[in-house]
């Protein structure tokens, strides 16, 4: 069981919409989702197609000691689709704090809750509240990897440090192993602002940056006022795709036989965290697409987060289409897509069908 907290202090920067979204895909993916939704606004509950308002157990009746109404979290689970469940909220949650005021060990409580159910779900992830308080720390407290959203405004920069501390706090004070990641949300391309802010990003966290980039796509508003996560309700959109690829990306880190990213994995809370590929001995791979009578041909795939860019684009020579990388050792998926359109590897054999029903390249590596 791994379990993802997705926090940042700062209102509105894409929580909510990553925690339906993200664990939606990885569902679709063949795992086994939880969500804990652990904001008292509710909104991950009404984002998964439950009325707050009509559900009868929650979240808090677990953590409390008040309620009359007593669950282990086992029994508050809600069965969303096939392999995505969920843990509702309450806007009772938001008096938790000061009724476990005196309470000792009250940061562990939702870990506590959670040790219980050990192995019954692949995936957790915890949709935190707008503040570093209480709850947010008992959700990193719980947690495996803190997935931070970050939107495109300079200001998303206030207060990450302030989180970097709290996670720190966690390592030490509570002794608890726990990594973070960040992922850039509400990338508008049209806006030359959204490549300085990324520019800065990546320049601030390195390589603790997710490669997918979640765009600006008015479906994934829509489909939270319709109670589902994109995919149910719109699986062509761009934000199911971005949030499809983030699950990929993620399951790449976290299920690769040889882990590639270092980064992506719990720490020692004394060891410095190791950065991506720095140990990892690189080959080089070449990538040809053979009809030289198209326009132009990119390349995406699980090594450069499904993104189309200048950098994916393959280039013409004697008289075919030639894209050299450096990957460092694993199993890459990839398509190509040739003016405008994705298709396999017409010279590669090896293929499997995504989520999509369509065909995806294989590469082995190393
Ligand atoms: N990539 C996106 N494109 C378009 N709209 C988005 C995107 N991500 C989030 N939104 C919208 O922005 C608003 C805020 O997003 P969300 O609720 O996910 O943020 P949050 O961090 O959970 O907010 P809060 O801090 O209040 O919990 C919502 O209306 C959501 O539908
Ligand atoms: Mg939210």
């Amino acid at each position: 069981m791994y379990v993802i907290a997705v926090a940042n202090q700062k209102g509105g920067c894409g929580k909510t919409t990553t925690t339906v979204n993200l664990s939606a895909s990885l569902a679709y993916l063949g795992k086994k989702v939880l969500v804990i939704d652990f904001d008292p606004q509710a909104h991950a509950t009404s984002g998964l197609g439950f009325d707050p308002d009509k559900i009868e157990f929650s979240i808090y009746d677990v953590l409390s000691s008040l309620s009359q109404q007593k669950k282990d979290l086992d029994s508050v689970v809600q069965q969303v689709s096939e392999n995505l469940f969920l843990v509702p909220s309450s806007i009772l949650l938001s008096t938790l704090e000061q009724e476990l005021s005196d309470e000792i060990g009250r940061e562990t409580r939702l870990w506590s809750a959670l040790s219980q159910m050990k192995g019954q779900y692949d995936y957790v992830l915890i949709d935190c509240p707008p503040n570093l308080g209480f709850l947010t720390i008992n959700a990193l407290r719980s947690a495996n990897e803190v997935l931070i959203p970050l939107e495109m405004s300079f200001f998303s920069f206030n207060g990450v440090n302030q989180l970097l501390d709290i996670i720190n706090l966690v390592r030490e004070r509570l002794n608890h192993n726990v990594d973070y990641r960040i992922l850039m949300t509400m990338f508008d391309s049209r806006l030359q602002y959204s490549y300085y802010v990324q520019d800065a990003i990546k320049e601030r966290f390195g390589d603790k940056v997710c490669k997918t980039i979640i765009h600006i796509n008015v479906k994934l508003r829509e489909s939270a006022s319709h109670g589902k996560p994109a995919l149910y309700y719109d699986k062509y959109c761009r934000g199911a795709k971005d949030y499809l690829s983030l699950a990929r990306e993620l399951l790449s880190y976290l299920e690769a036989p040889e882990p590639l990213d270092k980064g992506w994995k719990p720490q020692s809370p004394s060891a410095p965290s190791k950065e991506m590929g720095r140990d990892m001995p690189l080959r080089m791979v070449e990538f040809i697409f053979p009809d030289p009578n198209v326009k132009e041909v990119y390349i995406a795939g699980d090594f450069n987060g499904w993104r189309i860019g200048e950098d994916s684009k393959l280039e013409k020579r004697n008289g075919v289409w030639v894209k050299s990388m450096a990957l460092p050792p694993g199993r890459y998926r990839y398509r190509f897509v040739v003016d405008g359109k994705w298709m396999d590897d017409p010279n590669n054999p090896m293929k499997e069908k995504n989520p999509y029903g369509e065909l995806d390249s294989l590469l082995n590596v190393g």
